[in-house]
């Protein structure tokens, strides 16, 4: 996509009213630490469900990751997808968008958010200055379509936990970008409403490092509720100054 960032937010539906004030240089490669300048506020439980899969997937590779994924067999979503979707983009990335689950073009296709959600999504990210592969990561709650893109179920984003749980510790990202309740629960286990978490700097534990998490609307919904885009531009600007400070505590 080669739109100028003013047609960007023209997509978002934001303008003219909101102006990128100044502009992150984030430093790529230095040691990736928890913004020290942008205390969390809270960290909810994070969800404990046992999982039979989990140890050796916590010890996998990309490799080892993805073709377990392509193979995985521990739900019922696997009985109808055309193929698993298990993320993309830069494996080094600072940050990380998860979603909800692939819907009928990501499952032909293989990659998350290409379909509608996706063009939103694309937007939101050359918005401030990101491009999909670019030191940026997607993935999504669960790796199979769920029939009819329902929600998935809370066993189904439990038995995909693991998978999502080692692209966290592979990537190491600075800061997670969670789109949407249900990336909420897989991540950070929390049932609560959007709006109750949404302008808070979240947590998530991975091991001793403490990933900072920015709650933000999911695309598909920002598609049916104009309104609420200048929200998600809000939370999109916060992930931006969050990111912004990391590089500049290093
Ligand atoms: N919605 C999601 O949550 N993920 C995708 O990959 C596509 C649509």
């Amino acid at each position: 996509m080669s739109l100028s960032r003013e047609q960007m937010l023209d997509e978002m539906g934001l303008s003219p009213q909101w102006v990128l004030r100044d502009r992150p240089a984030v430093e790529r490669g230095a040691q990736k630490t928890a913004p020290a300048s942008n205390p969390i506020d809270e960290i909810p439980a994070a969800s404990a469900e046992p999982v039979a899969n989990a140890e050796p997937i916590a010890r996998m590779t990309w490799e080892s990751l993805r073709q377990s994924i392509a193979g995985c067999r521990a739900c019922a979503l696997c009985g109808e997808r055309r193929q698993t979707v298990p993320g993309v983009g830069d494996e080094n990335a600072d940050w990380l968008f998860i979603g909800e689950g692939p819907g009928a073009e990501e499952d032909a296709r293989g990659e998350p958010f290409v379909g509608p959600a996706g063009k939103l999504l694309d937007a939101m990210l050359a918005a401030i200055d990101l491009k999909r592969g670019e030191n940026v990561y997607i993935a999504n709650a669960v790796k199979c379509r769920p029939p009819a893109n329902r929600t998935p179920e809370a066993a189904e984003m439990a038995a995909c936990a693991p998978y999502l749980k080692r692209q966290i510790a592979l990537l190491q990202p600075r800061l997670i970008v969670l789109l949407g309740r249900a990336a909420v629960h897989a991540v950070l286990g929390e049932e609560g409403s959007l709006a109750s978490l949404r302008g808070k700097t979240l947590a998530y534990r991975d091991g001793e490092r403490t990933i900072p998490v920015i709650v933000s609307y999911h695309p598909a919904y920002l598609l049916r509720t104009l309104p609420d885009k200048a929200k998600a531009w809000e939370d999109l600007c916060r992930a931006r100054a969050l990111m912004h400070a990391a590089s500049a505590d290093l």
